[in-house]
């Protein structure tokens, strides 16, 4: 089929982070599947190369790659200044780069804690801060404009065992939160997504470092394109949190509605057995 007759002016466009793997990955090819050019970002060029061939010829749309490590400071103002180089204009901002590493905080160095909060934390606040000029821009031409965060169900509650990544999505839920309703009115709509556990390379390398996750039943860990239809849906709505499949959201409801200290010690329960 050939390309659609139209600029890159006008064909809306979404940035996807993390789009050599996993969650990323699938977002990107669910907005090429929805007529969307994509610009590709995380650190793996190969395979960010290879993912743009296959959706240029699956989809029809234009696909570019800019390989970058989020984690660096100044890296997110470098990739806004290289999307504007390219002319390309931005509808759809999916910031799903993410890094987790599981374990008692003590045994960790605190290198990898910094590595989770530069790139959880520090990595997605720039990007957001980078982009959000020619995102009000373009908003303000009348396009509708969307930012997708990826954060976890690990931001509803403390996580023993898994405590800074649980931290640094809390702080994605809440600066999605927060931003949703600041940027209410500008034609800019923020949705934080908040998956359970799902099959990807992240679930296979914590299970891969430690043998109970491998024994978590297979009912509770959601496959890649169910998340992701959810997580696109919502951020096409617009609304504010996106908590994919109904046992994720009964464990969010349950983690909301009991009293802070119960979750505590439940957290700590489960933390210290099953993790
Ligand atoms: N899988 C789950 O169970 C689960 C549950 C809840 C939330 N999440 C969240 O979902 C998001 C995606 O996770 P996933 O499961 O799809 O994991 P994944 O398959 O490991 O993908 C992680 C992605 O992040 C990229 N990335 C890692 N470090 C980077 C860096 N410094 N700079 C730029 N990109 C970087 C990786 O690409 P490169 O290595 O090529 O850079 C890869 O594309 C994460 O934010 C994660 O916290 C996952």
């Amino acid at each position: 089929m050939p390309r659609k007759t139209t600029t890159a002016a006008n064909q809306p466009t979404a940035l996807v982070t993390g789009a050599s793997s996993g969650i990323g990955q699938a977002l990107a090819q669910r907005y090429a599947l929805a007529g969307y050019d994509v610009v590709l970002v995380a650190r793996s060029a190969d395979k960010l190369q290879e993912l743009a061939q296959t959706l240029r010829t699956d989809h029809q749309v234009q696909a570019h790659v800019l390989a970058a490590d989020l984690s660096v400071p100044g890296a997110a103002a470098k990739l806004a200044a290289a999307v504007q180089k390219k002319k390309l204009n931005i509808d759809v901002l999916v910031n799903c780069a993410g890094v987790l590493h599981q374990g008692p905080f003590a045994d960790m160095q605190p290198s990898i804690h910094q590595q989770m909060i530069d790139l959880n934390i520090s990595g997605l606040t720039a990007m957001v801060a980078a982009f959000l000029p020619s995102l009000r821009e373009r908003a303000a031409q009348g396009h509708r404009v969307r930012i997708l965060n990826v954060a976890s169900i690990a931001a509803f509650q403390p996580v023993p065992m898994l405590a800074t990544y649980a931290a640094t999505k809390a702080y994605v839920l809440s600066l999605g939160e927060s931003l949703a309703e600041e940027f209410k009115g500008t034609g800019i709509t923020v949705t934080t997504l908040c998956p359970g556990m799902t099959a990807t390379a992240m679930l296979s390398g914590a299970a891969g470092a430690n043998s109970k996750i491998s024994q978590i039943p297979g009912f509770m860990i959601s496959p890649v394109d169910s998340v992701v239809q959810q997580a696109f849906d919502a951020c096409q709505r617009g609304d504010a949190i996106c908590v994919p499949g109904a046992i994720n959201q009964a464990f969010v409801l349950g983690s909301r509605s009991t009293p802070k200290w119960l979750v505590r010690k439940l957290g700590g329960l489960v933390g210290r057995n099953a993790l």
